[in-house]
């Protein structure tokens, strides 16, 4: 298995980073093709717990080249602050192993600034955005006129870029958002030093791609947020502005879909949710407390409370489809140790008919269905000490079935602590290996 996809299969934080950081292992390049610093990915080495916004989770594996693709929307100033972080606990020694494509789109100071106006202006109807800027990034480069981190090379260009663009981002700051404005100088001074300060990665994710092709060297693409976050095929609005899906990784990188020889779907063994929107299977009752902290459920970029409540094998089909998955990876299963029983969704009651898809009607069914669960019974066992898949609770490997059969694409890891060692592969992730 050459060239893999790494998706999340819900709303984001499935533990994408973990299988990312366990894959990375027999890998050489790992690439993160779309979001931003809206993307927090945690791993867990020892006693240590990293977070990652813009590193691909490949960093910490020495032997690997990790790209930051076109897709990838870039905050300087804390993609800077993570590299020098990284380098200050001993990673990234040798510069040549980040490569940042400089066609990738920068957050500037008034992209967070209207992020959160918006926000604000919005009032009870806000969607939640992690305030980084993302939308405003993104919307820039749709209509044409976006930064990108090349541009930060190039003082004259820079300006003449940035001096137009900010007499327009101020005039809709101060007449529409009511907010402060910014001056052109200080964004030009500290923008061109981070770009000096970033230049040494710089470079093409093309080249780098291509010699991992030719050498047939295994490419992970490292996909950030999850599936129902897609911007259009997703819960919009309430939804990331980028897309999210494995072709994301084609369009993003620059490469053709013949490439990808794998699309791991990334499933937390219940569901999450940050921000605003829909969300059938939500539990507000002490299962959802329990789950939320059994779980540690609290967002790696924004530190809120994560939503909890049940696995949704209904949008899990929605993921399977829109993402063509070929495996499945189980994360956080440890979580539901220690419950009495364990309710799954295999369909939403809707206008008197049961859907156990999302082909048609998939937005009426996800904000009015009502969640049909079927109930299995607890393991009620640690699960740190197994190592090897068929240790695993008979009860335990009873989920993992059902979910399989139902989404009729076969599990290939299984996660059961956040420790990066705790992996355990079943018979169809050995073809990963
Ligand atoms: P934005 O991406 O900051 O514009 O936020 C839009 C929506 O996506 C909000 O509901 C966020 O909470 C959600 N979101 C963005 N990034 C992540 C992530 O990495 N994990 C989970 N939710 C995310």
């Amino acid at each position: 298995m050459k060239n893999i996809v790494i998706i999340g299969t819900q709303w984001g934080d499935e533990g994408k980073g973990k299988v990312v950081d366990y894959l990375a292992e027999n890998a050489h390049v790992v690439v993160r093709f779309q979001g931003g610093p809206n993307a927090g990915h945690t791993i867990v080495i020892g006693e240590n717990k990293f977070a990652l916004h813009h590193i691909p989770s490949g960093i910490f594996q020495d032997h690997v080249t990790c790209v930051i693709a076109n897709g990838v929307v870039i905050d300087p100033v804390s993609c800077y602050q993570e590299i020098a972080q990284l380098k200050s606990q001993g990673f990234l020694g040798d510069p040549s192993k980040l490569v940042i494509s400089p066609y990738a789109h920068v957050i500037l100071p008034y992209h967070k600034a209207i992020d959160s106006g918006r926000e604000e202006k919005r009032g009870k109807d806000f969607l939640g955005t992690t305030q980084r800027g993302i939308g405003p990034v993104y919307e820039d480069k749709v209509v044409r006129k976006g930064i990108r981190l090349g541009d930060l090379l190039d003082t004259d260009k820079f300006r003449n870029k940035l001096s137009p663009l900010l007499e327009e981002k101020n005039f809709y700051l101060k007449n529409f958002l009511k907010k402060e404005t910014f001056d052109l100088s200080p964004i030009l001074e500290t923008y061109l030093e981070l770009g000096a300060k970033l230049k040494t990665y710089i470079g093409s994710p093309y080249v780098v791609l291509q010699k991992a092709f030719q050498n047939q060297e295994r490419v992970i693409f490292e996909g950030a947020q999850g599936t129902l976050l897609d911007l259009d095929h997703g819960t919009f609005p309430y939804v990331t502005s980028s897309n999210t899906l494995s072709a994301a990784a084609c369009v993003s990188s620059g490469i053709g879909p013949q490439r990808i020889d794998a699309v791991v779907g990334v499933v937390k063994a219940y569901t999450t949710r940050v921000g605003t929107g829909q969300f059938p299977t939500e539990l507000t009752d002490s299962t959802g407390e329990f789950l939320q902290k059994e779980g540690h459920e609290f967002g790696t970029t924004t530190g809120r409370k994560r939503r909890c409540g049940w696995l949704d094998l209904v949008i899990l089909k929605h993921a399977v489809f829109t993402n063509g998955l070929t495996h499945l990876a189980i994360t956080k299963l440890d979580v539901l140790n220690k419950l009495e029983e364990i309710k799954i969704c295999t369909g939403y009651e809707y206008k008197g008919k049961v859907f156990k898809d999302l082909l048609e009607n998939t937005e009426e069914i996800l904000t009015y269905g009502k969640p049909v669960y079927e109930t299995l019974p607890g393991w009620k066992k640690d699960m740190t000490q197994m190592n090897h898949f068929s240790e695993l609770p008979s009860e335990a490997l009873d989920y993992l079935k059902l979910i399989e059969d139902e989404l009729e694409v076969p599990v290939a890891f299984v996660s059961t602590s956040p420790e990066r060692t705790d992996v355990l592969l079943t018979e169809s992730g050995l073809a990963f290996k």
